[in-house]
């Protein structure tokens, strides 16, 4: 049997931190809850109960000298609801929830309107939207979003940290077109990302698939979701005593990930089971050595990052995030050999080593950087995607997490989100064949693997492009530029590196219902900027502004007498309107339309119907032509219809009808070129 254990999977860094946080202050205090179970694994929860930790749910409840918020975090009012009662709170929400907060505390005091992508009743949820007074919109798909209200307000963004890419990515194209002023913050913790990204290729190539976590883990359900699309036989797995034993068989290829707040303790637990299908378990943990054991798992020969903690003559000492600190001596610090450690390292510096041991005797882990630089030495490429030097590469295949390369015997896969600079490919065979300029996000050195991202080079050189540009615009220039982008409220423009906006009232000097009627994508245009913005990135373009107002020429094209052709556009009980070109309608008033008596404008023309009018009256000022569609016919209305020639005689008759008023109008103009002559 093959099992398959995704890398990120376990504790996350912000519940391992609150899950500490409960162990370091158990005997701090004389009593100690926490506000909500600390993590959403019930093992956990039991364990930290049986030592006196209850999770309350409201502060009501709390009869502890100190509570714990967990790492969802809690509104502002809750942690004011404890001090107030005189608790002691430590504060174990997640940093990154914490910024969520932050970000929306300041959109809202700005007057952003908030969306939060997210769970409406999950914690972490409720607690964001405490930040903004709890007025913020919460939508979970994308159907939720079309229904949000529109606004002019700026409206600020942001998702739950557990929200799945293709979530986020759906509502955002909702979003992106229903608000203009709109500011995206993809607050999706990296952590559950990576986690996602990495169930999903596990899922593959698994038979079964294993799902552990609380069954009331949001992030954990949502894994179990993901891995269900790629894994017909996924199973959810609180304990091992929910592991299909008996639909398992030695064939099988199993894949384990885990939630958030799965303990590695179930995780290994799970993979004992596994690899000894059918012998009993035997072990048992205390509560503490199961705590140590959802610490990091090391192995020699394992490249790992750590945090110097402390630096002497001999030798740095490694927080590598074990239970055991570790440490690299002089001689293995260099290749280049005697260099004092304080020479190049300091207290906090962060510092890539290889495991050589991990229990040196007396509990410490041996490091080695030199182990690690002889390494790279052997391999440039691999030194210099590392040092970040950028790359290129073949795509090779298309798999479903994303894509796979080879350089020089170095394994290359590009995630689907890291493909473009913005949202989630769907189909990623067309990039097939294709070269990619890459920059590495990890590398793993001991397997020549490389994860690494074309998206965030391509926002780069974007930004770079972006930087240019804005130097060399002013408002008031003309500029070419290629339509990128139609929204409801207008067109998005490429001026060079940055896009403008062509607000819809600035396409045409008429009115426009859609700006698909004025422009198409990739359509090359010229537009003048009207207004640049450099703090907040906008740029507002004109189109029509370049283009001559219809009716600034209209008295010399539609003099009075003259004979215009148009086509009918609206009827009214009034009279029929006639676009005689885009923004300017002329009017037929219901007694112009016909010599015969009609009762309704409709009895004697339809919408779209092309007419041939006199003009009889023009303002400019007010904008208005009348027309006359019964001077140009004949007035048959007392005339009898001679039987089968009717239509011979009529047209004849408004033919001559036409001939009379055009001599009549000839007349006119003589008589005044006749007069000016007199008056010269
Ligand atoms: Fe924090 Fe990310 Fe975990 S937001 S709680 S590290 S999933």
């Amino acid at each position: 049997m093959k099992i398959l254990v995704a890398k990120n999977s376990g504790f996350c860094f912000g519940v391992r931190r609150a899950v500490k946080a409960v162990i370091q202050n158990i005997n701090k205090f004389s009593s100690l809850s926490t506000f909500g179970p600390i993590i959403h694994n019930p093992q956990v929860v039991e364990g930290f109960r049986k030592r006196g930790v209850f999770a309350i749910n409201s502060v009501d409840e709390v009869n502890t000298q100190a509570v714990v918020i967990r790492s969802h975090g809690a509104p502002p009012e809750i942690f004011a609801a404890f001090e107030q009662k005189g608790i002691k709170i430590i504060d174990a929400t997640c940093p990154y929830v914490h910024r969520i907060q932050k970000t929306v505390q300041n959109a809202w005091q700005n007057d952003n309107i908030i969306v939060i992508i997210g769970e409406q009743e999950h914690p972490e949820v409720v607690g964001i939207n405490g930040y903004c007074n709890g007025e913020a919109f919460i939508v979970n798909s994308a159907e939720e979003a079309k229904n949000l209200p529109t606004t002019t307000k700026p409206v600020c963004v942001v998702a739950q940290t557990t929200s799945t890419q293709k979530k986020w990515q759906e509502v955002l194209e909702v979003l992106e077109k229903k608000y203009y002023n709109i500011t995206i913050n993809n607050t999706i913790c990296f952590a559950t990302e990576d986690r996602q990204r990495e169930a999903i290729e596990i899922a593959q190539k698994a038979t079964v698939m294993l799902v552990l976590g609380g069954k009331e883990s949001s992030n954990t359900r949502k894994l179990f979701l993901l891995c269900s699309e790629y894994c017909k036989r996924t199973y959810a797995v609180e304990s091992i005593a929910d592991i299909p034993a008996d639909t398992i068989s030695t064939d099988d290829i199993i894949g384990i990930t885990a939630g958030a707040s799965t303990p590695d303790w179930l995780i290994e637990e799970v993979v004992t089971k596994m690899s000894e299908f059918d012998k009993p378990e035997d072990q048992t943990f205390t509560f503490e050595q199961e705590i140590d054991k959802s610490m990091v798992r090391i192995h020699p020969g394992q490249m790992v990052k750590g945090t110097v903690i402390y630096v002497n003559d001999s030798e740095i000492g490694i927080n590598i995030g074990y239970k055991a600190d570790g440490f690299v001596s002089k001689e293995e610090l260099t290749i280049q050999g005697n260099i004092s450690p304080k020479d190049l390292y300091k207290s906090g510096d962060e510092i890539e080593v290889e495991v050589i041991k991990i229990n040196d005797g007396n509990g410490n882990v041996i490091l080695s950087r030199k182990a690690m630089l002889n390494r790279l030495a052997n391999d440039k490429v691999l030194a210099a995607i590392q040092a970040g030097e950028t790359f290129e590469v073949t795509v090779a295949e298309a798999v479903k997490g994303g894509l796979t390369a080879e350089l020089d015997g170095i394994r290359v896969f590009i995630p689907a989100s890291q493909i473009r600079s913005k949202g989630f490919v769907k189909e990623l065979s067309q990039y097939v064949g294709q070269t990619l300029k890459l920059k590495a996000l990890e590398v793993d050195i001991q397997k020549r693997r490389v994860v690494a991202t074309h998206g965030q080079l391509v926002a780069e050189e974007r930004a770079k492009a972006s930087e240019e540009a804005w130097s060399k615009l002013t408002e008031g220039a003309t500029v070419k530029g290629i339509v990128r982008r139609l929204a409801d409220f207008g067109a998005f423009v490429d001026i060079g590196g940055v896009d403008g906006l062509i607000h819809i009232g600035d396409l045409a000097w008429y009115r426009v219902g859609k700006p698909s009627e004025v422009l198409n994508i990739n359509d090359e245009i010229e537009v003048v900027i009207l207004s640049l913005d450099k703090e907040k990135e906008r740029i507002s373009l004109g189109y029509k502004q370049l283009k001559t107002k219809p009716w600034d020429f209209a008295a010399e094209k539609y003099p009075v007498n003259s004979i215009v052709t148009g086509t009918v556009v609206r009827i009214t009980p009034f009279g029929a309107f006639i676009s005689l070109e885009q923004g300017i309608d002329g009017l037929v008033h219901i007694s112009e339309v016909s010599n015969e008596f009609i009762k309704r404008v409709e009895d004697a023309v339809r919408v779209g119907q092309s007419v041939e009018a006199l003009v009889l009256d023009i303002n400019t000022e007010t904008k208005r032509i009348s027309l006359s569609i019964k001077a140009l016919t004949a007035d048959t209305s007392n005339e009898p219809v001679p039987g089968e020639d009717t239509d011979i005689v009529n047209k004849d008759d408004s033919e001559m009808a036409r001939t009379a008023i055009l001599e009549a109008v000839e007349e006119e103009a003589e008589k005044e070129t006749s007069e000016e002559e007199k008056g010269e």
